[in-house]
């Protein structure tokens, strides 16, 4: 239909099993251009399976998963990457023993190359596109606060550095979405406050995030929309405000303490 906009991620009836196991159970929503969606529920839920499965990690079961209109069905990570989309891990992933600045440079080419192997010699190959892919990094590093750790080993920072160098190392690839699996898991409270201004100014320059998050005030005043999970299951979704008074989703999830303290927490 003329005037609206197409959704940038479209989920529809995804499914996995492990062994007896749905992990993912039929599960449908939607990410709208330029919106934060959180996607939440407790331990086991299967909010990083979903994560798995959009990224290509894992086969689903069953289901679709489209970008932008395009299908994303059977292709590999790189290549969801380089059709612009973008996670970072509850478990941090990265190269320890490589600076800060190299970690992110990885993440600049996963568009161009599949392998790390493949990518070192690249650089070494060619100087001139190693220094902009350098002055591209230090700009990234600059984003999230890391200038001054740029030579330093990834493996040496703090736990609330790691992960906004994985933001830096997600950013590098360009996406369109950014999938943020626990971004605050082990910040403190000042890290967490400074962590909602960082994502804040990526909507404002139009990137779009899906957000797993269990700082309820964090995911209440960051996000647009809210889809909820439980057994691998959809039980609820909408705005903040409907999620958290949603019966269902104080039930399974938030308890009726927290839903009560969360009351005028969205943005
Ligand atoms: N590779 C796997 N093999 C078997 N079971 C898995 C695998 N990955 C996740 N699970 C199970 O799937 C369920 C959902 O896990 P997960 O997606 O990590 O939940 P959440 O991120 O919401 O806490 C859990 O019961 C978990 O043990
Ligand atoms: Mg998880």
């Amino acid at each position: 239909m003329s005037g609206m906009a197409s959704p940038l991620l479209e989920v529809q009836d995804l499914t996995v099993r492990f062994r007896g196991l749905v992990a993912v159970d039929h599960v449908n929503f939607t990410v709208e251009p330029g919106t934060v969606h959180g996607l939440i529920g407790p331990n086991g839920a299967g909010k990083t399976t979903c994560f798995n499965l959009v990224s290509g990690l894992i086969p689903p079961s069953g289901g679709t998963v489209r970008l932008a209109g395009a299908s994303l069905d059977g292709l590999p990570s790189w290549k969801r990457t380089r059709a612009g989309l973008s996670r970072t891990f509850q478990n941090i992933r990265m190269f320890q023993e490589m600076t800060v600045r190299e970690n992110v440079m990885t993440g600049m080419h996963a568009r161009l190359a599949a392998s790390i192997p493949e990518i070192l010699a690249r650089f070494g190959r060619f100087r001139p596109e190693e220094r902009q892919a350098k002055a591209r990094a230090d700009e990234l590093l600059a984003f999230v606060g890391l200038t001054d750790a740029a030579d330093r080993r990834a493996g040496d920072l703090p736990y609330g550095d790691q992960r906004r160098l994985e933001i830096a190392r997600a950013l590098a690839s360009g996406p369109k979405l950014l999938l943020l699996d626990e971004p605050a898991a082990g910040m403190n409270p000042t890290e967490t406050q400074a962590l909602v201004g960082l994502l804040n100014r990526l909507k404002q320059d139009g990137l779009t995030l899906l957000l797993v998050e269990h700082d309820m005030h964090f995911v209440m005043s960051l996000c647009d929309r809210i889809t909820v999970l439980n057994f691998g299951r959809k039980i609820a979704e909408g705005s903040p405000r409907e999620v958290r008074e949603d019966p269902a989703v104080i039930e399974a999830y938030l308890g009726a303490k927290v839903a009560e303290k969360l009351k005028g927490s969205e943005a």
